[in-house]
This record gives C-alpha cells, structure tokens and sequence, in this order.
C-alpha cells in the first residue's frame, strides 16, 4: 500500500503543533516556570530551545523526510547497526509515557464533569488526593483502582483508537484541524477573562518577574532541556513518523520553526491565564502567591479548582479550562500512538487498522497501574525517568548518529534542497559538537544527581524497580524488535 501522505503542508504543521502542545505546556510548564525562578526560567528555556530544540526539529523532520520513513526504519537506512535507537523512542513512549499520560488526560476529562457542580468542595487538595486518587502511602502500595479514572481512561483510549484508525488523513489531520484552532479559542478566552480579575496582576508578577539567581543552579538548566524536549515532542519518534507523509517539496525548515515557536508561544501565553487565576486567588484569600503555588503535579487539580469556587462563573471557567486540557492532551497522545503504529507498519507486514487497535488495547491495560490507588507516585517516577533520561539520551543519540556515523553533510543538502528557507553551517555544527556535548553534560549532571540524592525521597528500591526497570525493560523490547527479521522489503 502507498504510504499516506497530509492533505496540505497546513494539515502537516497542524498535527506537529498539536503532538507538540499537549499537558506539557499547559500543566507541566506553568509549574516548571515557577518553580524556577518565574521569568527567569525563560532565560534557559529560549536558550535550549534555539539551541537544542530547533536544530532537533529539523534533524527528526529531515529523517522521516530523506527516507520516508518512521524512526526504526529512518536510522536502520541511514546505518543499519542503529535501528533499535528507533525501536526504542518509539517503545518507551508507547509503552511508558503514553500510559501515564493518557491517564492525566483522564483526570483532566474527570474534573471537566466535576467543575458543573465545583464538587470538589471547599478543600480541592483533600478532594484530589483524598477521595479521588486515593492516594496510598507510597509507591510499594498498589491499592485498588479508582473507578472514575478508569472509567475516564477508557474514553481517552477509545477516542485515540478512533483517530488513529481512521489514518493520517481522515483521522490524525482532520482531528487536529477541529481540535487546534478550538484549543486556541479556548486558551484565548481564558486568558483574557482571567486577566481582568481582580489580583491578577499579582500572579502575573509571580510568573514573570526573574529571579536571576536561579540561573546559576544547574537543575534549573536540567528542567529547562528536559522541558524542550517533552514539550516539542522530541526523542518521541512521532516527528520523524509525522514528516515521513510529507510530499516530495516540503519547507522543512519553515515548518520546523514554525511548530517549535508556536508552541513555545503558546505555552507562555497559555501561563499567563494560569497565574492570573493563581493571582486572583492570593488576593481573594489573602494569602501570598507562594501559598497558592506550593503543589507540582497537583497544581491543575488543587490550586486551580480552588480558585474556581471562588470565581464567579467558575464551573463555566472550569469546563473551558479542563476541555482545553483534554483537547491538547488528545492531540499529542495520538500521536504517540501513531509514532509506534508506524513504526510496525514499516517493519512488519501486518495491517495497519489491526495493529492500532492492539496497541490501543495495550495501552488501555498498561495505563491500569497508574489509576491505582499508589499511580501518582509510580506516574512521578517513570516521568522523571522516562523524561530526564529515555527523551534526552534519544536526543544525544540522534544527533551523534547523524554526524557521527553518516555525513552530516549530505543531510544539510537534502534539507536545502528542500526548503526554500536554508540552513548554514552553523546548523552541522550544532548537531555534530554542541548538542552532544550539552546533552552529555546535562545527562551526567542528572545522573550524578540521581546517585547523591534519591529522587524526591523514594526508596531506591521503587526508583529502581519502577523507574530503572522502565528504561531497561524497553530497551530490551526495542532491541528485540530490532533484531527480529524485516519481513517486508526495505523500500
Ligand atoms: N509534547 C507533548 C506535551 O507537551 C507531549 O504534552
């Protein structure tokens, strides 16, 4: 069967922006600001994102682009010894990040419903941890499922079965056309209702005003580079499935920078409507911004409907806000799954819709543990790990194998043929010197940290039975795809 391709370039940067925005920019990135240094996070976030995350962009774009291929197929063409680097992006993301992810989406789908009566009462943090997770005392202690999450779960991964098996075209492209410029209506409504609350302008200094200091804390440079890449969707595969059904003539370049500055743009402003709410809230209980803003994770749950029953409107305010979440969820977590269903089609001669609707069966079971009662902590742990070192030693690897093992050269030429906006020298030299060497740094800086310091306090046997185990446990999977036979013929 002829590979599919987008309707339109537009249908293209579409479905990137929509796998780039997702949780990450909303949930993930508010928190990640404020917990390093407000505006001053941005210092270390622009800079990782000119310097790691576009020069990337264009790589993983260019892959799926030269060779017409998902990521196991892109690096088995471009040097054979290497198609498990593939296998693995692709495996961890389906078989790590997506589960969890689709179970935040879940909670977010969850608290959309509960905003129409605000039932989370007058206490949101004793309701979330409490009654709705369940939270058990730690990560040994499963517990039971939580209905409603299941529940929740099992609509998300119909809802991504549905798209995804309807194909690149009538499922991943028209879904992102409805669901992108809703999310921006959304967003945009948000902002400008919560910037005209009383307060906001204090939760707004909160987010934005640099606390310089932070920059010298290596760990907020980690969050930033970690940040870039959940954010763009980078090390995932995806974009290297996504470009692989673009025609012939395809502006690379333009369209790398376009994904990558609209979701960072999108990020920030989508910000500005979380603190405003935040600031609003500070000034409505007198209590100081920092009080508001103690939780992470919980900062959706817990902070936000807090303020909400405090808003008038605020179940309206409350739905927007969780359909927003939903939404960009859906449209990443989608193309996680695309990413891994390419991938298989690539290698083996099995049909598409069918191996869809496996993985979407997968997935749902894989996603159990993390609505149990101990999910949040096992969901903490794989994060981190799956984040901090699956995504960015992807990233090292990419770039090494690029430049290191293949001339970096003939690739630059093939992006220029290509685009019409052409990349210099300076983009060889990012991808063969600079990105590995601030990889390597951050992943050593991040490894010597996991050894001084256990993360966040769990037991080194959680960290190792779920998190170490994650990585590994995938790796032999991608190693084991890698090595299985290819059954169809190498186009
Ligand atoms: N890029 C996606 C996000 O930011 C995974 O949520």
């Amino acid at each position: 069967m002829a590979r599919e391709v987008w309707k339109n370039q537009f249908g293209f940067i579409l479905a990137a922006v929509g796998s780039a925005v997702g949780l990450g920019n909303i949930w993930r990135f508010s928190y990640m600001t404020y917990e390093n240094g407000g505006g001053a996070f941005l210092i270390p976030y622009l800079i990782a994102l000119f310097t790691v995350g576009i020069p990337l962009m264009i790589l993983e774009f260019s892959l799926g682009h030269r060779f017409i291929a998902s990521a196991p197929l892109a690096f088995f063409k471009l040097n054979r010894r290497w198609e498990w680097l593939g296998w693995w992006a692709v495996t961890f993301v389906m078989f790590g990040i997506v589960l969890y992810y689709s179970v935040i989406i879940s909670w977010c789908l969850n608290y959309l419903f509960l905003s129409f009566t605000l039932a989370w009462g007058n206490d949101p943090g004793s309701y979330f941890f409490g009654e709705f997770l369940g939270l058990s005392k730690g990560p040994g202690e499963l517990g039971s499922v939580q209905i409603p999450i299941l529940l929740g779960l099992a609509v998300i991964w119909f809802l991504n079965w549905v798209i995804v098996h309807r194909g690149v075209q009538d499922g991943i492209e028209i879904a992102n056309k409805i669901f992108m410029p809703l999310l921006l209506i959304l967003t945009t409504i948000l902002v400008f209702w919560s910037m005209t609350l009383e307060g906001s302008n204090v939760g707004l200094r909160a987010y934005l005003t640099p606390d310089f200091s932070v920059l010298s804390k290596p760990k907020v440079w980690v969050d930033a580079f970690s940040q870039i890449f959940f954010t763009l969707s980078l090390g995932f595969g995806i974009m290297i499935a996504y470009a692989s059904y673009l025609p012939e003539r395809a502006n690379l370049t333009r369209n790398a920078f376009i994904t990558a500055i609209l979701n960072c743009g999108f990020s920030i402003f989508s910000g500005l409507a979380v603190f405003s709410i935040l600031g609003y809230m500070s000034v409505e209980t007198h209590k100081p911004i920092e009080e508001v803003v103690k939780q992470s994770i919980g900062l959706a749950f817990v902070a936000y409907p807090a303020a909400l029953s405090l808003l008038p409107g605020g179940a309206l305010f409350g739905v927007l806000f969780f359909t927003s979440l939903v939404v960009a969820g859906l449209s990443s977590s989608v193309s996680i799954i695309e990413a891994f269903s390419s991938a298989a089609v690539d290698k083996f001669p099995w049909n598409r819709k069918r191996i869809v609707t496996i993985i979407s069966l997968l997935g749902l079971a894989g996603s159990v543990v993390f609505s149990t009662n101990g999910g949040l902590f096992w969901l903490d742990i794989v994060d981190h790990f799956l984040t901090h070192f699956g995504l960015i030693m992807v990233g090292l690897l990419e770039a090494i194998v690029v430049s290191w093992f293949y001339p970096i050269e003939a690739m630059r030429k093939h992006i220029n043929t290509v685009s019409e906006m052409k990349v210099g020298a300076w983009w060889s030299f990012l991808i063969k010197y600079f990105i590995p060497a601030i990889l390597t740094i951050i992943i050593v800086g991040d490894l010597i940290n996991a050894f001084k310091k256990p993360y966040e306090g769990y037991s080194w046997q959680a960290l190792i039975f779920i998190g170490v185990d994650w990585l590994v446990l995938t790796l032999l999977l991608a190693l084991f795809l890698s090595k299985s036979p290819w059954e169809k013929e190498v186009p």
